[in-house]
């Protein structure tokens, strides 16, 4: 009989089935298990207040901020294409504190939260260490937008740095200006000297930590910037559905909220011993109403209880 109970999804199951499909490694986050914690500033635009009167955009303050390989196995490679790379950041002041984490793909892998512990109990390896062909096959058959986010990752080249990456909050967060205007907004995280592409030969040679060191070197000579980007909505935009896209999401127009500079190394116990939570947003920007955004915040507690 299978450990996990059959019936609607939970953050507790999805939390279980997010480890499952790991391997069940002990003490680590049960999703972007590898990662790097760092430090940092965030300076806002004249513009951020035209969007959200959310004062952790619209003052500096210092960051506190961790970049990821996507999955529960800490030891992936950094070669491996087909994980999302993370970026999670904390900016603000302790009364106004907003936590963002992006993804380099603008999409997630499901719809639901049914779907998502649907998708990763399809991969769940088996005796021999591989999930079954045949029911991932069946799964994504009957479930296609479970592989948007996949074939995003796979159809572009391999990303040669953690500073040179382009990530995307994925949901559609509600955005308050200060006049009190709200209309949708969803976050991306450009590196300010562009993104860092690998060619198949330049990629066939990194070693399985590159990325973590490439981190440091770039760290230690200066080079790690990015622009936070609020990307607007248009009327009858799909705000419910983090498979899919904004139509035209890629011309949107967009409105650089701040630019966040990566100063130093921190130690990883400064993003382990807490959770980034995408539920904390300070005034000026609300929950995105999609039910998956509403799991996570229950889910990222259950992980941090079990990796404690
Ligand atoms: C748009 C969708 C999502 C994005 C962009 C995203 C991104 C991330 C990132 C970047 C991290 C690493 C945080 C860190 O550096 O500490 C993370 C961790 C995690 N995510 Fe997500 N995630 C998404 C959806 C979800 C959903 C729907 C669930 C479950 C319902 C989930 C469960 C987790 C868990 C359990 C962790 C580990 C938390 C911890 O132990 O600190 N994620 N996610």
């Amino acid at each position: 009989m299978s450990r996990f109970p059959t019936g609607a999804a939970t953050p507790a199951s999805i939390v279980d089935v997010l480890k499952a499909v790991a391997g069940d490694p002990p003490r680590v986050r049960a999703s972007f298990a590898k990662g790097r914690c760092v430090r940092g500033t965030y300076v806002p635009s004249d513009w951020a207040e035209e969007i959200t009167k959310s004062r952790s955009f619209t003052r500096p303050s210092r960051v506190l901020a961790r970049f990821s390989m996507g999955g529960g196995n800490p030891k992936v490679t950094d070669t491996n294409n087909l994980v999302p790379r993370g970026f999670s950041f904390k900016l603000g002041d302790d009364r106004h504190r907003s936590h963002i984490l992006m993804q380099n793909a603008p999409v997630h892998f499901a719809r639901t939260l049914d779907q998502m512990l649907a998708f990763l109990k399809a991969r769940i390896p088996g005796p021999e260490g591989k999930p079954d062909a045949a029911k991932v096959k069946a799964f994504s058959a009957a479930n296609p937008e479970t592989l948007h986010q996949a074939s995003y990752l796979a159809a572009r080249p391999l990303p040669g740095s953690f500073a040179g990456t382009t990530y995307w909050g994925v949901h559609a967060f509600p955005a308050t200006n200060s006049k009190g205007e709200t209309r949708f907004i969803k976050f991306k995280v450009v590196p300010v000297g562009g993104d860092v592409k690998l060619t198949e030969n330049e990629a066939r040679i990194k070693s399985a930590d590159f990325l973590h060191e490439d981190l440091e070197k770039r760290i230690a000579a200066g080079d790690v910037r990015f622009n936070v980007m609020a990307l607007l909505d248009r009327p009858g935009d799909p705000t419910m559905d983090v498979t899919i896209r904004w139509p035209d999401e890629d011309n949107r127009e967009a409105v650089r909220l701040g630019t966040i500079v990566i100063t130093g190394v921190e130690a990883n116990d400064a993003c382990d011993a807490s959770i980034f939570d995408p539920a904390n947003l300070a005034e000026g920007i609300g929950h995105p109403p999609d039910e998956v955004f509403a799991a996570r915040h229950a889910a990222y507690t259950i992980s941090l209880a079990k990796r404690r």
